[in-house]
């Protein structure tokens, strides 16, 4: 099987720490875990809902403590992305939650940029930094960080909104947006994984976002699908994560074919692939067992990615001429 080659546009780096990296740094860090093992850890990724995961996630990137650990995660991923095809790779990082835990902003900010500094030589593929902000803490807390970002000269090219949705609008963070904007940066947004469709509506008219992450439940409101089909508004879908999180039973539930089919503008992405079984390649190849999806279906997804890029266009004509070049190889060997 050729690798499809995509852009991963949802995907939380503090999320592709694997429990043996984990158990790796601590042991760098003299950190003591409370987990047996790599394995006992691993054993514990039993989620229920987006708040059992996050408990998680934010117990595990405690062990991250100097730029080299953030840089060896960092470098870890895009190893792993490069053999799923992954060609170009927007990521985002938390800094609140390691300023939280003592961690400079200086330490995350260099430590991840060092890794994708190297990107392109060492894997092939290019990248972006994002800067996202938890929403269930304050939001002056996320303007101060913001101002701090922009002071430092941090090479960010935009910003995103995460963590516990539910009871946490959009519209909490209309001054966050606004200076992010006027400051030249995209604006994304977790809007629809938990969250009602309002909250995607508020992320398109109040934070005035380029791309929606997530937004699967855009289907329960036909309006909203209706604007997102006629505005072409970018949805990261992440299949595995949406399963795993308890958005939907089953894979073979997901709203995806449903999604394609309204026409809505849709990417496939890993989210936090170390903790919800699989990486952009994983994602897609079980969306090809489930729902039986063909070589012009995934090149669409393939090609949906780049467009929703923030990429220059030269990278970009490059990028989807890859596409191009894997369905011609994928119809002449006749396995996708
Ligand atoms: N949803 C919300 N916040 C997150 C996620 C997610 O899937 N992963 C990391 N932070
Ligand atoms: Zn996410």
């Amino acid at each position: 099987m050729l690798p499809l080659p995509c852009a991963e546009l949802h995907l939380h780096i503090e999320g592709t720490l694997e429990p043996h990296l984990i158990f790796e740094l601590a042991g760098r860090n003299g950190i003591s875990l409370p987990y047996a093992d790599a394995a006992d850890l691993a054993a514990r990724y039993a989620f229920s809902d987006l708040q059992s995961f996050l408990d998680l996630y934010y117990a595990g990137m405690t062990v991250l403590r100097t730029e080299q650990d953030f840089e060896d995660m960092t470098r870890a991923y895009l190893r792993r992305a490069s053999a799923a095809g992954v060609r170009h790779a927007e990521i985002m990082m938390d800094p609140q939650a390691h300023l939280a835990r003592g961690v400079a902003l200086e330490t995350c900010v260099n430590g991840v940029a060092a890794a994708l500094a190297t990107s392109e030589a060492e894997f092939g593929i290019s990248t972006a930094l994002i800067a996202a902000f938890l929403r269930d803490r304050p939001a002056a807390e996320a303007l101060g960080v913001l101002r701090e970002l922009i002071a430092i000269d941090a090479p960010i090219i935009g910003i995103g909104l995460d963590s516990a949705e539910v009871g946490y609008p959009p519209s909490l963070f209309t001054e966050v947006y606004d200076l992010a904007r006027n400051a030249g940066l995209k604006c994304v947004a977790h809007a629809g994984e938990e969250g009602p469709p309002a909250y995607i509506r508020e992320a398109l008219d109040i934070l005035r976002v380029d791309r929606i992450d997530h937004g699967i439940r855009c289907l329960e409101d036909d309006a909203l699908v209706e604007r997102l089909v006629a505005d072409r508004v970018p949805l990261t879908v992440c299949p595995l994560s949406n399963v795993r999180l308890r958005a939907v039973d089953t894979l073979a539930d997901h709203p995806l074919p449903q999604m394609l089919a309204r026409g809505l503008n849709v990417s496939v992405n890993s989210d936090d692939p170390a903790y919800f079984g699989g990486y952009l390649d994983d994602n897609v190849q079980a969306l090809e067992a489930v729902f039986g999806l063909g070589p012009d279906a995934l090149a669409m997804l393939a090609a949906n990615s780049f467009r929703s890029a923030f990429l220059q266009d030269d990278r970009r004509t490059a990028l989807l001429a890859e596409v191009d070049s894997w369905l011609v190889a994928v119809r002449q060997s006749g396995v996708s």
